[in-house]
């Protein structure tokens, strides 16, 4: 017998994200035949719309090569104006999802549902009431018919209170298991690949530790600025909250987690969060020695100032850029730098995890620089992430000849070399089917969030605190502010150059 019928329901159909990530991805899963079984699509906000004028809103996102997807899948794709925050208009949202239910032959009670709030985050709290109010949100611990869940898009509160409140009332009305807080970094395969590369392999995991590892480096680098009409957004959040705070740290709990007893989401969650709160949070001093922020003016990249952006207001202070030395304090990590760093308008676009391993002990051959140990760094582990997708691994070789002289080397693996070729999905993809199929893994728990702010919030409390650190600035096109390079210090090295 198939699986019964899923029912998606998006919040905040008219917006940007539903027609450039959300729909595609769900043409994207009807082509790879990739459901657990038959679905219906259903867009909800206050314009008012029909179903062919917003299946022609959508038609335009979706790539060539998946047009016999959408013309299969668009007609279960319908529209219904509703406003989230009046009961009456959830009560009728119910009712008509009962009867499309019927329609496709489906007892409502067996149908699941899947609710995305792609919504402004005042809206969470309020339309989980509205669902709860109208009997939405109703079914039975572990059920697999039937199901109700929430996805929750970013950003999970500002701060940890925000954060906590947050949680709070989605709690009041739902389950933990029925909340799937998106982070779209765990989307991608190559974030995935973290764990895949570090647990079904043998050979890396006993280096992975305070013993062989000198340091970690965590780059998010973008090449835009705050175009399109983000920067009223934007400037409310910075990069600290809008990159560190959720990409960022979900990146480094994966490449610092200890090994999970199973994949299955609360022993991968459990090893996440314990990262999370190892994750030493700053005093005052600590930001101003191991924190740089920084915004950008115009260069090369990019003709205006961060300031002068049409939606900036006057007097803003916030971050485009941020550099931290951080510290993990627990068994594995104690004493290893953590350097992250993320910024907008740099010169280059490029996500990557490096792990760099300590000199050899003695020098036997001469490097380089005779007796330098700095300059004889040769061991590193590349996991390149985007928009290159694969892991190189340095090591020093002689150079043929009579002296010693040593050259850097690498080993390389390509996704594009994988014999059934690349094609990596978009990460809202996976996590899409992931959520009809209820696997919570590459979602994020309610106390990983919090521990996040945790240390989110330190940073900022630095900030505010009088005299409040510099913000540094630097060229648009450029790699950030020279006061960045800082963070490594003695024989530590320097940022990687992607
Ligand atoms: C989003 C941020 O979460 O991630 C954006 O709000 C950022 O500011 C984006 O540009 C980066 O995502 P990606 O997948 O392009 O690296």
């Amino acid at each position: 017998m198939s699986a019964p019928l899923s029912q998606i329901v998006i919040f905040g159909a008219s917006g940007d994200l539903t027609a450039r990530k959300l729909v595609p991805a769900l043409v994207g899963n009807a082509h790879d035949g990739a459901f657990p079984g038959p679905v219906q699509v259903v867009g909800v906000s206050r314009r008012l719309l029909g179903d062919d004028e917003w299946r022609s809103d959508l038609a335009s996102w979706i790539p060539a090569a998946h047009e016999q997807a959408w013309e299969q899948l668009a007609p279960h794709i319908h529209y219904v104006a509703a406003d989230t925050g009046r009961p009456e208009d959830v009560a009728r949202l119910a009712q008509w999802l009962d009867d499309a239910a019927r329609e496709r032959g489906c007892e409502p009670a067996r149908a699941g549902r899947l609710f995305y709030l792609a919504l402004k985050p005042s809206l969470f709290g309020p339309s989980v009431r509205s669902l709860d109010a109208a009997g939405l949100l109703d079914c039975a611990p572990g059920a697999t018919v039937g199901w109700r869940r929430v996805v929750v898009e970013k950003p999970f509160g500002h701060d940890l209170p925000s954060a906590q409140a947050l949680n709070a009332d989605l709690l009041a009305h739902l389950r933990e298991d029925q909340i799937l807080r998106i982070d779209h970094y765990l989307g991608k395969e190559t974030v995935q690949n973290i764990l895949a590369f570090r647990f079904q392999n043998a050979i890396f995991e006993p280096l992975w530790n305070r013993n062989h590892v000198e340091s970690v480096e965590i780059t998010v680098a973008e090449t835009v600025g705050v175009e399109g009409g983000r920067a009223g957004y934007y400037d409310t959040a910075g990069a600290l909250r809008d990159m560190v705070q959720n990409h960022v740290l979900q990146v480094l709990a994966l490449v610092a987690m200890e090994p999970p007893t199973t994949m299955r989401a609360d022993d991968v969650r459990d090893e996440k969060v314990q990262v999370l709160r190892a994750l030493q949070p700053f005093s005052v001093e600590g930001v101003a020695r191991d924190v740089v922020r920084a915004r950008y003016v115009a260069g090369p990249g990019r003709e205006v100032n961060y300031a002068d952006e049409p939606g900036v207001p006057p007097g803003s202070t916030t971050e485009t850029y941020v550099a931290i030395r951080a510290a993990v304090r627990n068994w594995r990590w104690n004493g290893v730098p953590f350097f992250l760093r993320t910024g907008k308008a740099l010169a280059k676009r490029y996500t990557e995890v490096v792990l760099r391993f300590h000199t050899p002990p003695v020098d036997l051959l001469g490097g380089p620089v005779d007796g330098d140990f700095c300059a004889l760094r040769p061991n590193a582990l590349r996991l390149l992430i985007q928009p290159h997708e694969g892991i190189r691994l340095g090591f020093q070789v002689k150079q043929p000849g009579p002296g010693s002289v040593m050259v850097p080397a690498e080993l390389g693996f390509d996704y594009d070399d994988l014999p059934h070729g690349k094609e990596t999905a978009p990460a809202y993809q996976r996590l899409l089917l992931d959520a009809l199929k209820g696997n919570a893994t590459l979602f994020i728990r309610g106390d990983e969030v919090e521990a996040a702010w945790r240390f989110a919030d330190s940073v900022r409390a630095g900030w505010a605190h009088e005299p409040p650190p510099p913000v540094r600035e630097y060229a648009a096109g450029s790699m950030g502010p020279a006061e960045a390079d800082d963070l490594f210090r003695g024989c530590e090295g320097t940022w990687g150059r992607g």
